[in-house]
């Protein structure tokens, strides 16, 4: 079964970078999804294909998928909307835009990512899915929402229990029941299958919300494999001029801090690369650089 591996930190810190770069090398091992919850994601212009309406294969053995807030809504509407307008229209006097009523409720996007995310999981398809998730706070609201989802559903399903005999043709509780499982499936999903990489910039604000992010993630249930430093300038350039030595400096100076805090984590660290964010460019290189 598919492992996922997911990448975040704070905003252009090089989560996209490395997802990439990570989803290349596992894909010369087995069939690979790369798959960004970013809505402002860029793997459409990195594989230079539409990646935000399927899943479409861009190279040997890996596919890949933008889930833009269209697409996941799209897939919704396929999936649930029909379900939710049966049981409301059973007791309400509501018409079908009840549906566009429902969708634009807070964490229904999230939900649909994340269920999206499982059934790739679980069709089987896949020896590892790569997942370059949104900077940091929205990251983190979509994993929050499972447990809040959860426990509403719990209650929800007593509110239902208390109005039962209002129902003659459907039965509710049935759904409610099966969002239930579901919202509880993909919490194990991502506490028992799923492992994060946090990346960071050797600065002071990518370094502390890493180490934020990474406490989160840990509260949650996620494991964290480790941290990637990017983005660090090499000393040999730097040395010769002030500015670039003393810049040098400043980063040295968040790099002790981030592998003074992340231990016993490990932190990979990756140089700033000169050249295109391409697969022909330096993306193969920090693809050695991380896993070969
Ligand atoms: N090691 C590196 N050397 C040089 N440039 C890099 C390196 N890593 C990333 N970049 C460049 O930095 C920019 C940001 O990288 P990337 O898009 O991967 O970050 P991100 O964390 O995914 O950003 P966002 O939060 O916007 O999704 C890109 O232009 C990328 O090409
Ligand atoms: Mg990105």
């Amino acid at each position: 079964m598919a492992r996922i591996e997911m990448f975040t930190g704070k905003g252009g810190v090089g989560k996209t970078t490395m997802s990439v770069a990570t989803a290349l090398q596992h894909a010369k091992t087995g069939k690979t999804l790369l798959i960004s919850t970013d809505p402002s994601g860029s793997l459409s212009e990195i594989f230079s294909q539409r990646l935000d309406q399927q899943v479409i294969s861009v190279a040997h053995n890996l596919e890949a998928v933008e889930l833009t807030r269209a697409l996941v809504l799209d897939l919704w509407r396929e999936k649930f909307a029909e379900e939710i307008y049966t049981v409301l229209s059973s007791f309400l006097p509501v018409g079908r835009d009840i549906i566009s009523y429902i969708e634009g409720a807070p964490g229904i996007e999230e939900e649909f990512m994340l269920d999206y995310l499982l059934t790739k999981f679980e069709s089987g398809l896949y020896q590892t899915i790569v997942w370059d998730t949104a900077p940091t706070v929205t990251t983190l609201n979509l994993l929050f929402i499972q447990q809040l989802f959860y426990s509403h559903l719990t209650q929800a399903q007593k509110v239902y229990m208390k109005v039962k005999g209002v129902f003659n043709k459907v039965d509710p509780l049935a759904l409610i029941n099966k969002w239930r499982a579901l919202t509880a499936r993909i919490i194990e999903l991502l506490q028992t299958e799923t492992s994060a990489w946090v990346v960071a910039n050797p600065e002071r604000l990518p370094v502390e919300q890493a180490l934020a992010i990474a406490d989160s993630l840990t509260e949650f249930g996620i494991r964290v494999d480790g941290f990637i430093l990017n983005k660090l300038l090499p000393f040999a350039v730097c040395r010769n001029h002030p500015f670039w030595l003393e810049k040098f400096q400043a980063q040295q100076k968040w790099r002790g801090k981030m592998l003074e805090a992340a231990a016993p984590r490990p932190v990979k660290e990756v140089p700033e690369m000169l050249g295109e964010m391409q697969v022909e460019g330096f993306l193969g290189k920090i693809s050695d650089l991380l896993l070969g």
